[in-house]
């Protein structure tokens, strides 16, 4: 298979900044993915031997660090929903010294934009010492964690540059959808047979487009709400949840605000004791069934006085939303509800004259333990 690339793919061409290029380009990532490993009829194009180690799988162990652990997170909910196969994910400098008791017969995937972090290499080092089959996902072709796993699944999406990851992690997500899709069908799972993941994936495409579309606003958000701040927190349930932990490292790392994601539902039991006058917080709604405990949740923030914000799907906004989602499959949600996030983190940190793409003490790919 031929995958056209941009002949100036390494080139900010216009942009000031590579990552807003990168988050840019993710409508024509999520297409290229869909591209590569979709067939004409959206029949997932997976090698059988991949999809034959998984199905003996008793359980997944999803490995990543930072963004890329990030998408793991997001990973577990579609590979539950649609393989009905145990999956967990772990932090990978955690997992290297203090392994969890593992399943009889376990599969990894190792997820790495760059394929370098020697955090997740230590992992899979032991692994393969331990003799177990395991999968990388990442975005450079012949990488250390590529070539030491047993199969690798490249995320085409053309070369990140910024430091801090865009469009690798909605690939991570978008791909790892794929591949759910791809095992619970090769498992019978009626759900995985009814997910059109091809559908999904173009409805993302132009959902993330209209969002990038309205940049501007969100440029406005940013400078009334963020410019000033020394912390905020992104708030959310299940996989809302999940998001809320990328969005708040994407406003640490390059915005230098100090951020958390948190579970709406724990606010109360202890850290609500933050909230001050004016202290951001950013609800993302986009599951019916707990999007009606987060608007309590934020509604007892608003009560001690934080600036309240919501980044909603179209079905389940309410008029004086901030930011409506286009609306998506439920587990595809992340792939939009990040990028309104990744922009208020790049135009806040543009705004403070910060070096977007080179925030301080940050390496793009850390490979030292
Ligand atoms: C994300 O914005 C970060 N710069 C960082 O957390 C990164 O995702 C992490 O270091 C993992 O890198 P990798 O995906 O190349 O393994």
């Amino acid at each position: 298979f031929h995958v056209d690339m941009d002949a100036n793919e390494t080139d900010k061409g216009t942009y000031p900044f590579y990552m807003l290029k990168e988050i840019d380009e993710q409508p024509n990532v999520m297409r290229r993915l869909a591209q590569v490993y979709l067939s004409e009829t959206g029949e997932p194009v997976i090698s059988d031997k991949l999809l034959n180690s998984m199905k003996q799988a008793d359980r997944i162990y999803i490995v990543g660090a930072g963004t890329s652990y990030h998408a793991g997170l997001v990973g577990k909910r579609l590979f539950e929903s649609l393989t009905q196969t145990p999956t967990e994910v772990h932090v990978s400098s955690e997992f290297a010294y203090e392994q969890p008791i593992l399943s009889k017969k376990p599969f990894f995937i190792f997820l790495s934009q760059s394929g370098e972090t020697a955090d997740s290499r230590e992992v899979l080092v032991n692994v393969n010492a331990g003799g177990h089959e395991s999968l990388t996902i990442t975005n450079v072709q012949n990488s250390t964690l590529s070539r030491e796993a047993t199969y690798t699944l490249l995320l085409h999406a053309g070369p990140e540059i910024a430091v801090a990851s865009t469009k690798a992690y909605t690939a991570q997500i978008a791909l790892e959808a794929i591949l759910a899709k791809a095992l619970g069908e090769a498992d019978n799972q009626i759900v995985a047979q009814r997910f059109d993941v091809r559908h999904q994936l173009g409805l993302v495409a132009t959902g993330i487009q209209a969002i990038v579309d309205e940049k501007n606003k969100i440029e406005e958000l940013a400078k009334s709400t963020f410019l000033d701040t020394p912390n905020a927190f992104y708030i959310g349930r299940g996989i809302d949840q999940n998001v809320s932990l990328e969005a708040a490292l994407k406003l640490k790392e390059i915005s230098y605000v100090q951020a958390e994601g948190f579970a709406s539902g724990e606010l109360k039991h202890g850290t609500i004791a933050l909230i001050e006058k004016g202290t951001p917080v950013i609800g993302i709604i986009t599951q019916e069934k707990t999007a009606g405990l987060t608007r309590s949740n934020l509604q007892e923030t608003m009560a001690r006085g934080a600036h309240i914000l919501t980044i909603v799907s179209e079905n389940l906004a309410k008029p004086g939303d901030d930011i409506v989602l286009p609306d998506v499959d439920e587990l595809m949600t992340p792939l939009l509800s990040v990028v309104p996030t990744q922009l208020i983190a790049y135009y806040t940190s543009l705004n403070k004259g910060l070096d977007v793409d080179k925030p301080r003490n940050l390496a793009k790919s850390v490979t030292v333990e």
